[in-house]
């Protein structure tokens, strides 16, 4: 796989013209365009078939935690709407993440279609130990973290959600899946509101398969070449 192919542009933009100006100047430049829930709650399934319209991949971050049969029947929506990255919450518990797993792999075995990733998000970065503890989890952080990893790939998730932070420790207890990473920063670049980041170097060496990057993208004078420099700098 080609460096830029493991390039996730986050389109945290407030509108429609915005987001697809965008995949228009970098498809093909990056492999994914991540729609996350702002943009989907304001313009719907209809981003989505247009990002896909226009060449990009799409990684529908809506962060799925209901019962098992509300989640799988909305992967399986997300899936069909060609969705190539779907994210659920890991929290919402095994039977939950197997119905989704079970529902769209049988749809993508039916129709021919490819399946696509279903990612299992953890512990939120916006969590610390305090907030875990008033919502009664008692176990330190990152083993918190680690338990649902090995629950998501037990129950046969395509990959993971993690902070760059998290790499090495779900690496090295043996965690096979995909590791797809937001808080990347280029070497020198603006920080912005994440507060442990990770360069692109840095993440790739200790074994992150996706990175998600948004604003020193999305906010760069020329998009295409900020992409470019990343692709590059991810190899060294
Ligand atoms: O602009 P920036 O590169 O910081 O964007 C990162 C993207 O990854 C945003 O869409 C953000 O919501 C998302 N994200 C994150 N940290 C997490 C999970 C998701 O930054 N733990």
């Amino acid at each position: 796989m080609e460096a830029r192919e493991r390039i996730i542009v986050a389109l945290d933009v407030p509108s429609r013209e915005e987001a697809l100006g965008l995949v228009e100047r970098l498809s093909g430049q990056v492999g994914f365009f991540k729609i996350g829930l702002q943009l989907f709650t304001a313009h719907g399934p209809s981003i989505v078939r247009e990002v896909i319209g226009r060449g990009g991949g799409v990684f529908l971050d809506l962060k799925l935690h209901d019962i098992p049969n509300t989640v799988a029947a909305a992967a399986l929506e997300a899936a069909r709407l060609g969705a190539r990255m779907i994210t659920l919450h890991t929290g919402g518990g095994r039977a939950m993440m197997a119905a989704a797993v079970e529902k769209v792999s049988r749809w993508s075995q039916e129709t021919g279609s490819k399946m696509p990733l279903l990612l299992g998000v953890t512990v939120l970065t916006s969590m610390d130990k305090t907030a875990l503890h008033s919502v009664g989890v008692t176990r330190p952080l990152r083993e918190q973290v680690l338990k649902l990893a090995q629950e998501a790939e037990g129950q046969g998730l395509g990959g993971i959600v993690c902070s760059p932070k998290e790499i090495r420790l779900l690496r090295g207890a043996g965690i096979g899946l995909p590791l797809i990473t937001p808080g990347i920063r280029p070497q020198g670049a603006s920080h912005h509101d994440q507060a442990r980041v990770m360069t692109p170097f840095k993440a790739r060496q200790a074994g992150s398969d996706y990175l998600v990057i948004g604003r020193p993208i999305t906010q760069a004078e020329d998009p295409v070449q900020a992409a470019a420099e990343i692709a590059a700098s991810m190899e060294g």
